[in-house]
């Protein structure tokens, strides 16, 4: 029902507090955005959340169990992730997408649409079957974010999270998107962090990181 953060401090190794005694409450379903400066702490932020960073001080309770070692993986298991920095490897976009799984075409199909990857991948000669590069060096920022988007997507996440994930994208592509992932994620949770505020119209809570202090800037 709820991801709750209370009285979180943390700092990196040998650095000031980025964050001091925030409290968070994220409600099943909900969709909510980051913003702020670079460097703020959005990223951070958002690594806490998925108990990738150790706080100093505070809690993360999920519904009223504490994060811990015990549960993180189940808390793991529903999130999708679609990381500021897209890690890619040269093998096919299809296995790109699948992660390593044993590939189910339909819902490949699916996220494919979803991700508005269909035009592009139509255009290739091997198709979902075309071989990305290293790190993904045959793509187009946005085609690589599009593909980060899809391997999301086909999780199917009951938490979505985007870190700057429509970044390199034009406004009309980003949009489109946006409009796909709020259309397809009406029980799901969304948490985006973005510069540009067009993605995020539709966000329930607009929350804006200002000097390690989480602001609340437009609740709908
Ligand atoms: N692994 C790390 N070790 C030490 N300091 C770090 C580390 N990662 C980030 N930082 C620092 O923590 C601060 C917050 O970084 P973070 O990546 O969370 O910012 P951000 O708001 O996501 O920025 P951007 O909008 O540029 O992505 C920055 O000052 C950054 O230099
Ligand atoms: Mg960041």
């Amino acid at each position: 029902k709820e991801i709750r953060l209370e009285n979180i401090s943390f700092a990196y190794y040998n650095k000031d507090n980025l964050f001091t005694h925030l409290n968070l409450s994220i409600k099943k379903g909900e969709k909510i955005a980051f913003i702020g400066e670079s460097g703020c702490g959005k990223s951070t932020l958002v690594d806490i959340i998925m108990g990738l960073l150790k706080v100093k001080e505070g809690k993360i309770y999920i519904d009223n169990e504490i994060l811990n070692e015990d549960n993180i993986k189940s808390l793991r298991s529903k999130i999708g992730y679609i990381p500021q920095q897209i890690y890619l490897f040269n093998d096919s976009i299809a296995k790109n997408i699948a992660f390593g799984d044993e590939i189910d075409f339909n819902l490949l199909k699916e996220v494919i649409k979803q991700a508005n990857l269909e035009n592009f991948i139509k255009s290739l000669p091997n198709g979902i079957h075309t071989k990305v590069g290293d790190g993904g060096n045959n793509l187009s920022g946005g085609q690589k974010q599009r593909i980060a988007i899809a391997r999301a997507l086909y999780l199917k996440p009951e938490i979505l999270i985007l870190d700057e994930a429509t970044s390199a994208l034009d406004n009309e592509s980003e949009m489109k998107i946006m409009d796909e992932l709020f259309r397809i994620s009406k029980d799901k949770t969304m948490i985006i962090i973005a510069h540009r505020l067009l993605g995020i119209a539709k966000c329930d809570k607009v929350y804006k990181l200002e000097h390690s202090k989480l602001i609340l800037e437009r609740q709908k």
